[in-house]
């Protein structure tokens, strides 16, 4: 793989090389940042969403989008599913401060 640029995570400012064949999960995973997620990458549990405050990342797939339709209110502008997300260039993500409640509880 080959970087396209770099994914920068806020509020502390980790960056990392970004690729695009990976997901925003991924790239957690890939330098032991402890991000929450609750099942296993599968769009279903809505836990690892992120804000992209900048930057151009990959379009919302089935899965990802049913979530969204499923739960309107719990998805603020600009939130993404970072098991879902991919980069696309240099991108910023934000990660809520507290936490995520699972939407299938
Ligand atoms: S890890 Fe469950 S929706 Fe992303």
């Amino acid at each position: 793989m080959k970087p396209i640029g770099t994914l920068t995570w806020l509020p502390d400012g980790q960056s990392q090389p970004a690729y695009e064949e990976l997901t925003v999960l991924s790239h957690a995973m890939n330098v032991d940042r402890d991000h929450p997620q609750a099942c296993g990458g599968h769009a279903e549990c809505g836990t690892c969403r992120i804000r992209i405050v900048s930057g151009d990342v990959s379009p919302v797939f089935p899965d990802e989008r049913l979530l969204m339709e499923d739960f309107p209110e719990s998805f603020r502008p600009g939130e993404r599913l970072a098991c879902q997300v991919r980069p696309r260039g240099d991108v910023v993500v934000q990660v809520p401060p507290d936490g995520l409640p699972d939407l299938r509880d």
